[in-house]
């Protein structure tokens, strides 16, 4: 484990009404698409992010409770802490195009992803979703990245009508072989599973339990014999058949299983 350092906020971003980009003062070396830091607001918690750009270290981070709320207060200069990175991320496959699915804050590890996938020259496409225009995040950021961009709404304000899900069909439609990367919902998790295990497409997702080490210790992130902070937060679409809780159970700060919520 690595002990907290504490680093100041340089830039923050508004994605959204309701998601927010902090750029901070400093790097997370070493770190892979798809890992991810444990951010400390001193007195309040310490919470799970995925990191979005690894230099300067750069989280994007959707205001949903008390934790993401106060981190939402923070201003430019302000200071909190982080360690990690931990966790095991994407392994980006060289051999075929890389199809990038992201829902909610879900974007902002694709966004280390595609810029990592340009980097190294493998074709990106990334599909963002959202319920409504004024939803969809850090669309500008893949611009300027100038992967191929397919944007879905639910409501059809902005791009194709439907869910982000849809994007594998249209892609499917003119690439033989590729491989889907995915961050968002766990519903939207669940029918990109399906889809990949159906059509025969290698599939890597990205799935969150609540977790308090980060880091393989308390056992908090368990699910059905895995440690989702150690074992993932990314797992092989195959990894993911038949496990009793994916897609149906999450569990509290106290270990109390309940039904997984929709959005
Ligand atoms: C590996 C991983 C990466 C994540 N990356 C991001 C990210 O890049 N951006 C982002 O906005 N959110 C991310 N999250 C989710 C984020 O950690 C929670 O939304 C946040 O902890 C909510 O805390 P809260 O007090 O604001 O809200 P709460 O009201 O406490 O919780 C809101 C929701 O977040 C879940 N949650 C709360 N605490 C934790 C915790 N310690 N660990 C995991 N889930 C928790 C709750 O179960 C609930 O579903 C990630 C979670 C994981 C597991
Ligand atoms: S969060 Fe402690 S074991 Fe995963």
């Amino acid at each position: 484990m690595s002990l907290p350092q504490t680093i100041r906020i340089r830039e923050i971003r508004e994605d959204t009404h309701s998601i927010r980009t902090f750029v901070l003062d400093g790097e997370v070396s070493g770190a892979e698409p798809g890992q991810f830091v444990m951010v400390w607001l001193p007195g309040i918690d310490e919470k799970p992010m995925s990191i979005a750009h690894p230099a300067p270290l750069t989280v994007t981070v959707a205001s949903v409770g008390p934790f993401t709320m106060k981190l939402h207060e923070k201003k430019v200069g302000d200071v909190i802490g982080w360690r990690g990175p931990y966790g095991r991320g994407f392994s980006l496959r060289e051999d075929v195009p890389a199809l990038l699915l992201g829902g909610g804050c879900g974007v902002g590890p694709m966004r280390f992803l595609a810029t990592y996938a340009a980097e190294r020259s493998i074709p990106v496409t990334v599909a963002i979703g959202a319920r409504t225009e004024s939803e969809l995040a850090c669309v500008g950021d893949f611009e300027a990245l100038g992967v191929n961009l397919i944007l879905t709404t639910d409501d059809g304000s902005r791009g194709h009508m439907g869910y982000v899900t849809q994007a594998i069909s249209m892609f499917a439609a003119d690439h033989q072989k590729f491989a889907v990367y995915a961050c968002g919902p766990e519903p939207m998790l669940v029918a990109i599973h399906k889809l990949c295990r159906e059509q025969g497409i290698p599939g890597q997702l990205s799935l969150e339990r609540y977790m308090k080490c980060g880091f393989g210790v308390c056992g908090q992130c368990s699910l059905n014999g895995f440690l989702v902070c150690q074992d993932g937060p990314v797992f092989d679409a195959e990894q993911l058949d038949g496990l009793r809780d994916f897609g149906k159970t999450r569990r509290t700060a106290t270990g109390r299983r309940l039904p997984l919520r929709n959005g």
